[in-house]
């Protein structure tokens, strides 16, 4: 079987971007992959956290991991704070990351803007550590959105420059991008992409259905004359965006949207895309709240989840540490 990981940063909330360009795409594929999906703690701290919010975040995130279709009998789901080879495989990688490569990283010079009072040495090297979160489980695919394709990349650089210097260690992942969704926007602001920074334009998956009906209606359209549904993400950004994100959770292809609201403005529009998407995250609210109840639960599948993700880590591990020379235990 193939195998396909990925995480997310329980800094904030699950949003719909995280949903539609992540989770969506992680889907139930367990018949077909050998699937490992964490949470990413570790990498929150680059940031300043309120620890009590962090723990809360971690579980809520596991129950909607299972809420949104990934069964933890058949998904390895963890938390990787539990998995010491991470920060263990993080150091070696960070010797094999060049300086120059991670100055280049967009979502560092980013972050580094927006938090100018704690550019930290952990938010540099953060994409090491990604890396070492990927190549532990020698994955063939890592299904992210579109602003962690460079991250993604770097990674295959880092596992190609240790082959090349040790031979075959790790798998050299492919990034594995839905078609649709991959870079939802924010729906006040559509040249940002939506994330928990911009919460007007953010729409969370646990959120009341009228918050985000509300949230649509605000949505920002376009200030051109023609008022028309049309796919066009250069001159229609924010309908272009509504479009996609109907599309993603809908099915519909962008021709059938712009036939259903043929000859009708956007008023009729916007609230027909809040609609569906309330109709798509009901179901996973739902069973989130009802799975938060069951703390045991939840606990024994991460302690199931880093006990498999365990095993698999520790033997890249041990393979990385004999190859770079350091002695067995
Ligand atoms: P993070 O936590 O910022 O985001 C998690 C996932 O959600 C996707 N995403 C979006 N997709 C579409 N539109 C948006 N507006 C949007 N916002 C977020 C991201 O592309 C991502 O797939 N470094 C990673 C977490 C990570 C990771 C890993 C991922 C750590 N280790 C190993 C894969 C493999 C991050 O910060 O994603």
């Amino acid at each position: 079987k193939k195998v396909m990981l990925s995480g997310i940063q329980p800094s904030g909330d699950l949003h719909l971007g995280n949903y539609l360009g992540a989770i969506k795409n992680w889907g139930a594929r367990a018949e077909e992959f050998d699937c490992y999906y964490f949470m990413a703690d570790m990498h929150t701290i680059t940031v300043r956290q309120t620890p009590a919010d962090l723990r809360r975040r971690t579980l809520t995130q596991l129950a909607q991991y299972i809420a949104c279709g990934l069964d933890p009998e058949k998904n390895t789901l963890f938390i990787q704070s539990h998995i010491p080879a991470h920060a263990e495989l993080g150091w070696v990688l960070n010797c094999y990351t060049m300086f120059g490569e991670l100055s280049r990283m967009t979502q560092f010079k980013d972050k580094s803007a927006k938090h100018a009072d704690n550019i930290n040495g952990g938010l540099f090297t953060y994409p090491a550590l990604m890396a070492a979160d990927i190549l532990l489980y020698q994955p063939d695919f890592v299904p992210v959105g579109n602003d962690q394709k460079q991250h993604v990349e770097l990674t295959r650089n880092v596992a190609q420059r240790f082959n090349n210097i040790y031979g075959d260690v790790f798998k050299v992942p492919e990034p594995y991008i839905p078609k649709t969704g991959a870079r939802i926007m924010s729906l006040n602001a559509p040249d940002s992409k939506m994330s928990k920074s911009i919460p007007e334009g953010c729409v969370f998956l646990m959120e009341k259905p009228e918050d985000i009906q509300r949230k649509f209606k605000r949505a920002i359209t376009d200030s051109d004359t023609e008022r028309c549904v049309r796919f066009d993400p250069e001159n229609k950004p924010g309908v272009s965006n509504l479009m996609s994100i109907y599309s993603a959770v809908t099915g519909k292809t962008m021709e059938e949207i712009e036939a259903e609201f043929d000859g009708q403005g956007y008023g009729a529009f916007k609230p027909a895309v809040g609609e569906a998407v309330i109709e798509c995250l009901r179901p996973i609210r739902e069973e989130t709240e009802r799975i938060l109840k069951d703390k045991a639960y939840l606990e024994s599948v991460y302690k199931a989840g880093a006990e498999k993700a365990s095993y698999v880590a520790n033997k890249t591990l041990r393979k990385v540490y004999k190859k770079v020379g350091f002695v067995a235990k």
